[in-house]
């Protein structure tokens, strides 16, 4: 059985030129892909899947297309919540939710409390996230802990995937 797969969703843009479409039309594709994929690791009996879906080198595209992708979370946080009373999935987010628009932010700390009990697939979703955001607030939370000196599970413990 599979245990965890990730996916970097990447390639979207060159997806959507290639045919000569806008890249925003890439994305949009991306986002029925990533629902597609959803469903099939389900199937399969993944436990975990994982999609790296906005970096925080990502803030540097043009605003538009930023613009867009705010679009498409809002989108796909509006269909989880509708599920809610037929919740397929949990769903988790990592990276600094905290930076990303004040509604985007609180739908995803919604759904995660919403689908927090569902059993089966965990989603886990990375947005505005990056490796060294994450090391560097691992080591905030472990000196706002009061921490001198630590461990490889004081560290473990402080990631965003700790649970
Ligand atoms: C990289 O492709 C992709 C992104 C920067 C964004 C991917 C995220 C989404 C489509 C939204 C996901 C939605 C939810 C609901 C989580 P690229 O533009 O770098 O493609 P390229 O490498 O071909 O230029």
């Amino acid at each position: 059985m599979i245990e965890h797969i990730a996916f970097i969703m990447d390639g979207n843009g060159r997806w959507a030129e290639r045919r000569h479409l806008p890249r925003k039309y890439g994305h949009k594709m991306g986002t029925k892909t990533l629902e597609r994929t959803i469903k099939q690791c389900a199937e399969l009996g993944v436990k975990f899947v994982t999609f790296y879906a906005f970096s925080t080198e990502n803030w540097s595209r043009p605003k538009e297309e930023v613009d867009y992708l705010f679009y498409t979370f809002r989108e796909f946080l509006r269909e989880v919540e509708k599920k809610s009373v037929d919740k397929k999935y949990r769903v988790r987010f990592i990276g600094n939710i905290d930076k990303l628009p004040a509604d985007i932010a609180d739908g995803c700390r919604r759904v995660m409390l919403e689908t927090e009990k569902e059993e089966g697939i965990t989603v886990v979703i990375a947005m505005n996230y990056g490796s060294w955001e994450e090391v560097t607030n691992a080591v905030n939370v472990l000196l706002e802990k009061g921490k001198t000196a630590v461990t490889k599970e004081d560290i473990i413990e402080a990631l965003y995937t700790k649970d």
